[in-house]
């Protein structure tokens, strides 16, 4: 098969795909690779659906940038990955400015997540997005420190309760190799499952860097299948420090396959989505400083040899 997305489906997975965002979309280069069903059948909105974006005001839901996410993916007959309903960062200033009672902020995360998961049916969601620090003890954000782990149960009752349909999934970072907060995840997992929450997938983000793909990926997630739920690489990337070199991208190239085979290799691993495809908009540079490079495509909308890495394990 050609392209990403056409060799992953041969293989037996749902999907390869891409995150996007908004203000990329006017780029008809970038737009016509984004929309080739062969490449990408699955787009996550980078920002769009996140609470600032969804819900700027108490009770104020604002659909018009999600929507146009949703319907690019509608038209091109894509999966939508719903990203997020409940996040630590990138917050209105009401959710995080007030001081709630806990049963006032439950029922802020109730309202929320129904009313964001209701409006994009039939979709999967990262309902609860980075929970944890990296040394596995809970993130002392506004949710946490007024409700206890509470807004977990809550916001993924809303979600199934809006939408019976959807899969629900817990995303993070840092949980795809043995260590304290991969261990966390799964006691979360355990616990969530054992009190009839529900909870349909892990995501596992897969922020890496070239040369330190973690060896255990493909033990981490088939322990968290065997907890029941599937698990699904959500925002890969395999960053660099810049300037790029040849080497550089041979290891990259060979990290991209380690990546895919080892989400090949768990049948519960549903499919992989890469934090957007190209280096032209890729998150990194502004986050990671001297960093870069880390996405499949150049930032000339050239395919790098990553792309050959990923088709080599599809
Ligand atoms: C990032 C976006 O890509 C950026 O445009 C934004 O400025 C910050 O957030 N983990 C996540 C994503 O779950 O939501 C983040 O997305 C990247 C890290």
């Amino acid at each position: 098969a050609s392209g990403l997305n056409a060799a992953a489906k041969v293989a037996g997975k749902l999907y390869f795909g891409s995150a996007t965002d908004n203000s990329e979309l006017t780029d008809n280069a970038y737009v016509t690779i984004l929309d080739n069903k062969n490449e990408f059948g699955q787009i996550t909105p980078a920002n769009s659906m996140k609470w600032d974006a969804t819900e700027p005001e108490r009770g104020t839901f604002t659909f018009n940038s999600g929507d146009q996410i949703a319907n690019l993916a509608k038209s091109n007959g894509q999966l939508l990955r719903g990203h997020n309903c409940v996040w630590y960062n990138q917050l209105p200033s009401w959710v995080t400015s007030t001081s709630w009672s806990k049963s006032d902020l439950l029922s802020v995360v109730q309202t929320h997540c129904s009313t964001i998961v209701s409006h994009y049916k039939g979709q999967v969601w990262d309902v609860i997005n980075e929970p944890f620090n990296d040394d596995g003890t809970y993130r002392t954000d506004v949710f946490y420190t007024v409700t206890g782990t509470d807004y977990i149960s809550t916001a993924l009752q809303a979600a199934r309760t809006a939408d019976p349909n959807a899969k629900l999934y817990i995303n993070d970072y840092n949980i795809e190799s043995t260590g304290a907060k991969a261990t966390s995840m799964m006691n979360l997992v355990k616990s969530l499952k054992s009190a009839g929450v529900p909870l349909d997938g892990v995501g596992l983000q897969c922020h890496f860097i070239v040369g330190e793909v973690p060896t255990s990926l493909q033990s981490i997630m088939q322990q968290f299948t065997a907890l029941g739920v599937e698990v699904a690489i959500t925002e890969l990337d395999i960053r660099m420090t810049l300037p790029e070199t040849q080497a550089l991208l041979t290891q990259q190239q060979k990290d991209y396959q380690s990546v895919v085979a080892a989400c090949m290799a768990v049948e519960g691993c549903v499919g992989i989505t890469v934090w957007d495809y190209t280096d032209k908009y890729s998150w990194v540079p502004s986050t990671f400083s001297g960093q870069g490079d880390a996405c499949p495509w150049d930032s000339n909308l050239q395919k790098k040899p990553a792309y050959n890495g990923i088709m080599a394990a599809l």
